[in-house]
């Protein structure tokens, strides 16, 4: 993955990607991060790319065609359709799920603004996507520019060992991580939780998931607002399973994945919260598969908001407002291919759910 990045203070950039995770990855030809000097493409004798601000006020503004011709050079470089993102305070703040959808991108190019802003007719022109680091001020876009190739970078194969994966992240699941321990046993008198050290492994993901909760309810108790239990539910053939599965573990690492061929499953009252989010996978049905009213008589929704796929050219219309009718709210149907689904297809659809639980739309 490339990311040029527009700046008027390239040995920032080139410092920081030398070095660490990120420098190493630069080394083993992973990702690339090439600084262009804005001021190279000034259109003075003096190189200023800078102007005081029509209207008054204090500062100097960046004049809009330094930058221009910066960025057409990016674009020279990795492409014509390439994202251009503004690090800048005035814009959403960066989140998990924004950082993995640049991730998919095979460029980016970033471009760091400084003094009181850039000229706004060269942003329009220009700027794809604007993104913050955080709800405060810095002297310039460098330090957004870096914290974006990082977080971006880890998702690109190969920059991170298989040991630390960026497969699932726990704010994925808008949870905070829980604790960690490592050896001694005892430090300083504190002991490390003992189920820790029970090897049940059922035991310590339940206890994990407790002190995620515990944790997120304390410290961010916004993220805990937009949390939500996934349930899914598959039925149609066998090789459904592994695309329920798929898409479930992009959703959480907590979630449940239930077979609604199992007529012991179809009997068992099943009732959903409105803190519950259902994702209903559905394969190639068998000719003596009974219709949706009898599959879901015993599941209730309270409210519950639920999203649809389906392989096989399976027909969502019956399943829908069955469920409809049953106290769960439609949030969309995907058809995909399931046997087996290409990672990014499932990677795309779990991006489209994170992004609505993040905008609190579900
Ligand atoms: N430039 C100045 N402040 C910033 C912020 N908070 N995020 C991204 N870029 C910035």
């Amino acid at each position: 993955m490339n990311f040029e990045v527009l700046t008027l203070f390239p040995d920032m950039i080139r410092q920081a990607a030398g070095t660490s995770v990120i420098g190493r990855a630069v080394k083993n030809g992973r990702i690339a991060v090439d600084p262009i000097n804005i001021r190279d493409y000034s259109c003075s004798r003096h190189m200023r790319v800078d102007d005081y601000p029509y209207g008054g006020g204090a500062g100097m503004v960046m004049e809009p065609e330094p930058v221009f011709r910066a960025v057409t050079e990016a674009k020279r470089r990795v492409g014509e359709d390439t994202r251009v993102v503004y690090l800048t305070p005035q814009a959403e703040v960066l989140t998990q799920t924004k950082v993995e959808e640049l991730a998919g991108e095979p460029s980016l190019i970033l471009l760091c603004g400084h003094y009181e802003g850039i000229d706004e007719r060269v942003l329009e022109e220009t700027v794809t996507d604007y993104v913050s680091i955080g709800d405060y001020v810095l002297t310039g876009g460098e330090l957004g520019a870096l914290v974006l190739i990082d977080a971006v970078s880890r998702f690109v194969p190969g920059v991170l060992g298989n040991d630390e994966s960026a497969d699932f992240e726990s704010l994925q699941d808008n949870l905070l991580e829980y604790p960690h321990y490592t050896r001694p046993e005892i430090w300083h008198g504190r002991a490390v939780p003992e189920v820790l050290l029970s090897g049940d492994h059922g035991k310590v993901e339940d206890w994990r998931h407790g002190q995620s909760l515990i944790r997120t309810k304390a410290r961010r108790p916004d993220l805990l607002r937009k949390s939500r239990r996934i349930r899914t539910i598959w039925f149609g053939d066998p090789e459904t399973e592994a695309a329920a599965a798929a898409l479930t573990g992009k959703l959480t690492r907590c979630g449940t994945v239930e077979n609604y061929n199992r007529k012991t499953l179809q009997k068992r009252r099943n009732s959903m919260s409105d803190r519950d989010l259902l994702i209903l996978v559905e394969g190639r049905s068998g000719a003596d598969d009974p219709d949706a009213a009898a599959r879901f008589r015993n599941l209730s929704g309270n409210g519950t908001p639920f999203f649809l796929f389906l392989g096989g050219g399976a027909d969502d219309r019956c399943t829908a407002d069955c469920l409809q009718s049953k106290g769960f709210c439609f949030q969309g149907a995907v058809q995909m291919d399931l046997y087996p689904p290409s990672e990014e297809a499932v990677r795309s659809a779990a991006l489209s759910i994170r992004k609505k639980l993040e905008r609190g739309e579900l």
